[in-house]
């Protein structure tokens, strides 16, 4: 063996080519196997005289190392155009799984009551999901302190100060941004998330969407508001859908009420969707408060409006006859599912 020898294997190694996994392993065997190429050479490394041990014997490792690297090399190239043979030459396996999202039931029914009011006219309005007490409370008519707040139990991010940062606990507070920034005609609605420290079970969320709409002109009256909702719950639950109003009390809004909608499974005549009752309650509404007007800056003698504002879930609920709200935050693709149909694409 002389040290040309030694780099003509080198040299060999080094343009080695191999493209399949065989090829690699027949490459494999003529130079690292039993009776390889560099095998034999390390047999002969037995006859070379003490004196050049040292360097045939630094060049047979060098060439033993690059070597074994090479084919490790070649070997997982040729894994890989295997692995795209297969799919390009066999055309019988089957293909990958395309596992296609669908629309979460409650973006499919927010964007539904969107369509429904755009129809009427009203524009989108968006806020910030971490408010503070003016925008959520103070602006509304909710004074420091007033029972009123504890219709909804708010998380508060910072306390201690006069104004604190609070989760918002309904999207009222978009109102309040849009009033601030916009003169009437207003007519917006406001979708979005909202927080409330409630105990989690199949009625209730501290978690949840509302939409909320306000519409302020010369001249709105309670009139407008009723045949606003009974126009949406139409679209919303059928043409035959009758609406009820209840006197209730917001701070914001004077006179204020709650609506139901005739039971959309029963049809009013009873059932236990609807406890017996025949009507479901899909919404809070009322005239806004002149004191609301005021605080934003909006005349009330000139100008008169009104608000509503419904949680995104309930009315889910009641268009799919889902028993349990939590379902629409486990994230159980059984659930979520059941919804593919329902995407528009
Ligand atoms: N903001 C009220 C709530 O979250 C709903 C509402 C909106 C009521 C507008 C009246 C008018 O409960």
């Amino acid at each position: 063996m002389t040290q040309e020898d030694i780099r003509q294997v080198i040299n060999a190694v080094q343009a080695l080519d191999a493209k399949t996994a065989k090829e690699v392993e027949e490459a494999r065997v003529r130079f690292l196997g039993k009776k390889g190429i560099i095998t034999m050479l390390f047999e002969e490394f037995r006859n070379i005289p003490p004196e050049d041990k040292k360097l045939y014997g630094k060049e047979l490792n060098m060439l033993k190392q690059q070597a074994v690297a090479k084919i490790n090399e070649l070997k997982s190239i040729a894994e890989t155009n295997f692995a795209c043979e297969v799919s390009i030459e066999d055309l019988s396996l089957p293909g990958f799984e395309y596992e296609l999202g669908s629309r979460h039931p409650v973006s499919i029914v927010r964007q539904e009551i969107i369509d429904i009011f755009r129809k009427f006219g009203y524009d989108v309005a968006e806020g910030p999901e971490i408010d503070d007490d003016y925008h959520v409370f103070g602006a509304l008519n909710f004074p420091p302190n007033h029972p009123a707040r504890d219709m909804q139990d708010t998380f508060f991010v910072s306390t201690g100060h006069p104004n604190p940062l609070l989760l918002r606990t309904h999207t009222s507070s978009i109102q309040v941004r849009t009033m601030e920034s916009r003169k009437p005609p207003i007519r917006v609605i406001c979708p979005g998330r909202v927080f409330r420290n409630e105990a989690i079970s199949a009625r209730a969320h501290c978690i949840f969407h509302q939409v909320e709409g306000l519409y302020i002109d010369k001249g709105v009256s309670f009139a407008d508001l009723k045949q606003s909702i009974l126009l949406f719950a139409r679209e919303m639950f059928g043409d035959d859908t009758k609406i009820r109003m209840r006197p209730s009390y917001f701070p914001f809004t004077e006179p204020s009420s709650e609506v139901d909608v005739s039971c959309n499974i029963c049809h009013g005549k009873g059932c236990n969707v609807c406890k017996g009752t025949g009507w479901l309650e899909i919404l809070g509404c009322g005239m806004v408060d002149p004191n609301v007007l005021e605080v934003n800056d909006i005349d009330p003698n000139v100008y008169s409006g009104f608000a509503f504002g419904m949680g995104i879930e309930r009315i889910a609920m009641l268009k799919w006859q889902v028993n349990d709200l939590r379902h629409y935050f486990e994230n159980d693709l059984r659930f979520l599912e059941e919804f593919n149909t329902a995407v528009e694409v």
